[in-house]
C-alpha cells in the first residue's frame, strides 16, 4: 500500500507515538549503560519532516504546545525528553517536526551514548531522505524493503519500533501479531503503534482493532487512545503495545498525554 507520512506529521498519533518512544529510549538508556544502543525500525519514514500549511500537526503537536503551558508540572516533567527535542521552537508551516529515528538519534547523541541503527522502509524517496540524514555509515544501516521480513533477520537489539502506518485487515493483524511474538521471543524491547481504524459506514466488516487488542493484551503491554474527533482515513485513535516490562513507565506518559491533550481514555 502507498503512503506518505509528510501531511500527518506531528499529528495526534505522532505526539503519542513520539512521546512514549522518547520515555522508553531513556529508560533503557539508564538501565544499560555499556555498549552502543542497537535501535531498529521496521516502518522508518523520513528522520525529519517539515509542518505543512494545513497539516494535522495542529491538533496534535500544535494542541500541545498551546495546552502544555497551563499544565502541571509533572506533565511537563513527564514529557520533557519529547519536548526538548520536539518543541524546541513553537510549530507553524516550514518549520521541522523530527521523524522517530531522527528523534531517537537526536536523544542518544544528547545522553551521550554509542549507537546503531537499522532502519528499513519500502519507499526510495524516504530510503533517500534517510541516507542523506545519517552521516556515519558504519553505525547506520538503512535497508529497503519490507520491515516484517527485514526484523526476521535482527537477533539481537536495545529496541525495535515497529510502526505499520494501517491495519485495515485480518492479514494486517495476523503480520503484526506474528511479528510482535517473534521479537518477543527474542527477549528485544518493543513498541509498536497501530492506528484504530473505522471500516467505512456502509461496510460490513467488524473493525480489525478491537480484537487486535485483545489478542496483544494477553502477552504484552497494550495502551489504547481515542481522538474526540476522527482523523483523515478514518482513524479514530491509535493503539500502543509494549514489552510488558515498558509497560509502566509507557502508561504514565500516556496518562500525561491523555491528560494535556485533554482526550478522555478510550
Ligand atoms: C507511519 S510512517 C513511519 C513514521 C515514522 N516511524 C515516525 O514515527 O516518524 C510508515 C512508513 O512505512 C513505510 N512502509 C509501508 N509499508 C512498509 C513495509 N511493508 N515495510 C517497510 N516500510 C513500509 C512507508 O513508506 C512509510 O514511510
Amino acid at each position: 500500500m502507498s503512503y506518505t507520512h509528510t501531511e500527518k506529521a506531528g499529528n495526534c498519533g505522532d505526539v503519542v507515538k513520539h512521546a512514549i518512544l522518547a520515555t522508553i529510549v531513556d529508560y533503557l538508556v539508564s538501565r544499560s549503560k555499556s555498549g552502543p544502543f542497537i535501535y531498529v525500525e521496521t516502518h522508518a519514514g523520513r528522520p525529519v519532516y517539515r509542518l505543512e500549511r494545513k497539516g494535522e500537526w495542529q491538533a496534535g503537536i500544535g494542541l500541545l504546545c498551546s495546552n502544555l503551558k497551563s499544565c502541571r508540572a509533572s506533565v511537563k516533567e513527564d514529557l520533557e525528553r519529547y519536548t526538548t527535542l520536539c518543541l524546541a521552537e513553537p510549530p507553524q508551516p516550514g518549520s521541522e517536526y523530527p521523524g522517530s529515528s531522527g528523534l531517537v538519534f537526536q536523544m542518544l547523541k544528547s545522553l551521550g551514548r554509542p549507537y546503531r541503527f537499522i532502519l528499513c522502509d519500502v519507499d526510495s524517496a524516504v530510503i533517500d531522505a534517510l541516507m542523506g540524514y545519517f552521516p556515519q555509515w558504519n553505525q547506520v544501516t538503512v535497508c529497503r524493503g519490507d520491515g516484517f521480513e527485514m526484523v526476521r533477520m535482527i537477533g539481537k537489539a536495545s529496541l525495535v519500533l515497529v510502526d505499520p502506518a494501517y491495519m485495515d485487515t485480518e492479514a494486517d493483524k495476523r503480520t503484526a501479531l506474528k511479528t510482535l511474538k517473534l521479537i518477543k521471543k527474542r527477549k528485544i524491547p518493543l513498541i509498536c503503534w497501530t492506528p484504530r481504524v473505522e471500516p467505512p459506514e456502509d461496510s460490513k466488516d467488524e473493525p480489525v482493532y478491537p480484537s487486535y487488542e485483545r489478542e496483544v493484551a494477553k502477552e504484552f503491554g497494550s495502551i489504547s487512545f481515542k481522538w474526540p474527533e476522527p482523523e483523515s482515513k478514518g482513524f479514530s485513535g491509535c493503539h500502543i503495545v509494549v514489552s510488558e516490562e515498558l509497560e509502566e513507565i509507557a502508561g504514565t506518559t500516556a496518562d500525561k498525554i491523555r491528560e494535556v491533550m485533554g482526550w478522555s481514555l478510550k
